[in-house]
């Protein structure tokens, strides 16, 4: 499902620093995502979204918490509204005067589908996780001992078949690479690193 959203202004400048609790942003995702596989996947891109900012970016657990809530609200409209991806969720984050950086990462985590450039490193990074970690999520599914064990070079051999995990576009993730200034290795290393404790 594509929706241009047709704007690039989101939130006000004014709301900078407002978030939401973590209480608050689990109530959000109970109320409007009832599919467990797509919670699942909104909580792992979290974890991931979080332990970037901790390690790579040095953020405090405020600037931290900015990054993990980015990624925990990223898919909440897409189950019962998915024709109105990704819309429904920025405009009830701007009814809640959250923080236009937030905001703006939700809105520009698919350039391709919703015409919005990502522009801060929050962004990149939310786009450059979320197909990716798809990926690997998938592959793990696959493997008895899921992530435990999981190599770079087994992730490497299912990225380069097509035909698996065909919906997740190597095109896009490539892109997001590319616009995040990171190598596709060292993302998938440290997704497998990270992401199987996110399950736990
Ligand atoms: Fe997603």
């Amino acid at each position: 499902m594509s929706l241009l959203l047709k704007r690039s202004v989101f939130g006000k400048p004014e709301n900078a620093g407002n978030v939401l609790s973590r209480e608050a942003t689990n109530e959000l995702i109970e109320d409007w995502v009832k599919n467990p596989r797509l919670q699942l996947h909104m909580k792992q891109v979290a974890h991931l979204m979080k332990c970037w900012a901790a390690e790579k970016e040095k953020l405090d657990e405020a600037g931290q918490w900015r990054w993990e809530m980015a990624g925990l609200l990223h898919d909440a409209d897409w189950d019962q509204w998915p024709d109105q991806h990704c819309k429904k969720i920025i405009e009830e984050l701007e009814a809640r005067n959250i923080d236009p950086e937030i905001i703006h990462a939700i809105a520009s985590h698919g350039p391709n589908h919703f015409g919005v450039e990502p522009e801060t490193q929050m962004d990149k990074m939310l786009f450059a996780f979320d197909e990716l970690s798809g990926l690997i999520h998938a592959y793990s599914l696959m493997r008895p001992e899921g992530y435990t064990g999981m190599e770079l070079k087994g992730v490497k051999k299912r990225y380069k078949e097509k035909s698996f995990a065909a919906n997740v576009n190597r095109d896009e993730i490539m892109d997001a690479m590319t616009r995040a200034n990171v190598v596709l290795d060292d993302i998938i290393s440290f997704i497998i690193q990270r992401q199987g404790l996110a399950i736990a």
